[in-house]
């Protein structure tokens, strides 16, 4: 038997229904935030990647899926969402205007699969194109506390740093390589490259015999620039004044080459459910305009695996109005026409499509999460009158086998069921 590649993961039935309540949840918002959607290709040049996330990245080193198509391209299943999104931005010349963009689209990197950690992932970002000021990092973080508050996430801290720009941490960079360089023969081997390559993100290494020379690392805060620091301050006091709850963590340095100033991440039990950040000069570096941005990533399968934990949405399961059973040719025939005017006035109706028992009628309308239950048999195409039964309450109506007198009886129980709300 052929199964799915290490890693991947099939969401059918009951999770994808909670999926797609998810999604259409968090769009409105983003619609309400004047978010509009981009839809990217699933692969792009390897070269974007190289040039974004970052040559010596663990993305680009290790975890890409990259592959030669067959006239010798080098081309790379996306990784992330937004160096995607600004090659298409400037590729269709979007950012002479401001703009604010979403996706949610499925990303690729090869790593260790585990709890919430897969090689295919959907990521579910915001971009924010074209304003520099503090005020639109507080937005896009706002926007992300506004999905999670929604959603009725708890227990979710906001961690938030500043990395400055290049000249900020140009300095920074020769300190801590100060720093480092005494015990740098005991760091791991990833950390020890990094130490030549890209200092920064030593502060990122998850390793405890890392960690533990770190504690007393010099402080990236103390090397911000006066424009970065009050950026950095600013953005602090909005958030403060919006009410939402942050704590300034200098370890968090991002994973992708990009950032600049503003960083943070969401994170629950240890693990980031959304990271994200101000990337001043991508556009830029890939051929666009000085156009300055910030942005954010959720993990779509990491934020449905808190909700799940948390009992949220626990209710959320697709619901037919209305099962129709039936006993032979001619009331087959009668139900399915009934469940198709029904359907066309946009009730959510099944019906027993072969020949079957009761029993196993009444088992696959409960299997599909039925409210109500009919059988047709010749009695009730005689009368003319057939007995709908609450498979909840197990109460029974009588109702006039015909589509009007249905629909009425259905809509009388939805307005009941509202008022009862
Ligand atoms: P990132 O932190 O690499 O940032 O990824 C964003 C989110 O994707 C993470 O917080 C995590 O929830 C989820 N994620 C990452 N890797 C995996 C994985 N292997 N399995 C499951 N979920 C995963 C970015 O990618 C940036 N593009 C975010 C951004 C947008 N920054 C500015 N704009």
């Amino acid at each position: 038997m052929i199964k799915s590649v290490r890693g991947t993961k099939d969401i059918f039935a009951d999770e994808a229904y909670l999926w797609n309540q998810i999604e259409s949840i968090i769009k409105n918002i983003f619609f309400g935030f004047n978010f509009f959607e981009i839809r990217t290709p699933v692969f792009e040049h390897t070269e974007l990647f190289l040039r974004s996330v970052g040559e010596n990245s663990d993305i680009v080193q290790k975890e890409m899926y990259t592959f030669q198509d067959k006239s010798g391209r080098s081309l790379t299943l996306k990784p992330e969402g937004t160096a995607a999104v600004v090659r298409a931005g400037i590729e269709h010349n979007l950012f002479d205007a401001y703009q604010k963009l979403f996706y949610i689209s499925p990303a690729f990197r090869y790593e260790r699969p585990q709890n919430g950690r897969y090689r295919e992932f959907y990521q579910c970002g915001a971009e924010f194109f074209g304003c520099e000021n503090s005020e639109c990092d507080a937005e896009i973080i706002f926007l992300a506390d506004k999905i999670l508050r929604d959603l009725g996430l708890k227990n979710i801290n906001l961690k938030i740093n500043s990395i400055g720009c290049k000249n900020c941490r140009q300095k920074y960079n020769s300190e801590l390589k100060n720093f480092v360089r005494v015990n740098l023969q005991d760091f791991c081997s990833d950390c020890q490259k990094r130490f030549a390559t890209n200092p920064l993100r030593i502060l990122d290494c998850k390793k405890e015999s890392c960690k533990k020379f770190l504690s007393d690392a010099p402080n990236i805060l103390d090397f911000l620039c006066d424009d970065c620091k009050n950026h950095f301050e600013r953005l602090k006091n909005l958030l403060d004044k919006l009410k939402i709850n942050f704590e300034v963590d200098n370890k968090i340095v991002r994973g992708l080459d990009y950032y600049t100033r503003s960083v943070f991440e969401f994170i629950y039990n240890d693990i980031a459910i959304c990271g994200g950040g101000r990337y001043d000069n991508l556009v830029f570096e890939l051929g666009g305009k000085k156009i300055p941005a910030v942005g954010f990533g959720f993990g779509m399968e990491r934020l449905i695996s808190v909700i799940k934990e948390q009992n949220l949405f626990c209710d959320c399961k697709n619901r037919l109005d209305l099962f129709i059973g039936n006993m032979d040719f001619e009331s087959r025939e009668k139900a399915f026409l009934l469940m198709n005017y029904l359907r066309a006035e946009n009730f959510k109706i099944e019906y027993n499509n072969q020949e079957r028992g009761i029993k196993s009628q009444l088992k696959n309308a409960l299997r599909l999460n039925t409210k109500f239950f009919m059988i047709i048999g010749d009695e009730e195409l005689k009368n003319n009158v057939a007995k709908i039964k609450n498979l909840e309450s197990k109460k029974e109506y009588e109702v006039g086998l015909n589509e009007d007198e249905i629909k009425k009886f259905l809509l009388e129980r939805k307005s009941l069921e509202e008022k009862s709300l």
